[in-house]
């Protein structure tokens, strides 16, 4: 099983301080950065690119950057993200015509490759595609914004998705992300994610250190 990571979405950051706002969270003991990629046509928001995610790693963030792609087409933003620094990539299979090869561009631009199943996509989809992945990431909201709350489906959505990474015997990270705080991680972690995505919950609060350390507090070590 993969140590448990903490990944603070700065799409509840600063904007006006990003380069800070990630320093900030990492010092405060946050794993790696969540970057919401949003095209307002896959999702009705607009967020920020490549050039971004780039300028984050001339600031000098070194901590891995967890690309989530809400952008339809996927392919040609692949190469852009990867030579800015991307370290994972991940992209909703509906917004990729084909899947398998969105998922080899991904690995074959060095970084690491994933899927994200909104809640009501079904996880069959991950079956042919399973030694293709390093990471699942399961929407516990519907994407395009944050500080939406937890959907309470999605829990035996993350038991059973735990279920098929155990069978496969594959390194593969479970990722969540939507509505988690201090108030649910326990839970979701019980259900078998290993990875945290949380906008809101951190970045709403004063001391980004409390809350990350009342996070990690209910994580297995
Ligand atoms: C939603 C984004 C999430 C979001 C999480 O489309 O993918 O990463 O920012 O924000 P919170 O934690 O506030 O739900
Ligand atoms: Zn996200």
């Amino acid at each position: 099983k993969q140590t448990p990571w903490i990944a603070p979405s700065i799409l509840a950051a600063d904007f006006a301080r990003l380069g800070e706002e990630c320093e900030s969270v990492l010092a405060a003991g946050a794993d790696v950065i969540h970057f919401d990629v949003m095209d307002n046509h896959y999702v009705p928001n607009l967020t920020i690119g490549p050039m971004v995610c780039k300028a984050l790693r001339q600031h000098g963030i070194t901590a891995p950057i967890d690309v989530h792609l809400m952008v339809s087409p996927v392919d040609d933003l692949i190469g852009m993200f990867a030579d800015a620094g991307a370290s994972m990539i991940t992209f909703h299979p509906e917004a990729s015509r084909h899947v398998d090869r969105s998922l080899q561009l991904i690995r074959d631009a060095g970084c690491q490759a994933g899927l994200v199943l909104n809640p009501a996509t079904s996880p069959d989809c991950l079956e042919y595609v399973m030694d293709k992945l390093d990471m699942i990431l399961l929407m516990s909201v519907n994407p395009g914004f944050g500080g939406q709350k937890f959907i309470p489906g999605t829990l035996g959505k993350i038991e059973r998705v735990r279920r098929l990474i155990d069978d496969s015997g594959r390194d593969i990270r479970l990722e969540v992300d939507g509505g988690v705080s201090e108030n649910n991680i326990g839970e979701v972690a019980a259900a078998g994610a290993d990875t945290f995505v949380a906008g809101s919950a951190i970045f709403g609060k004063d001391d980004y250190r409390a809350v990350i350390d009342a996070m990690r507090a209910q994580l297995p070590a």
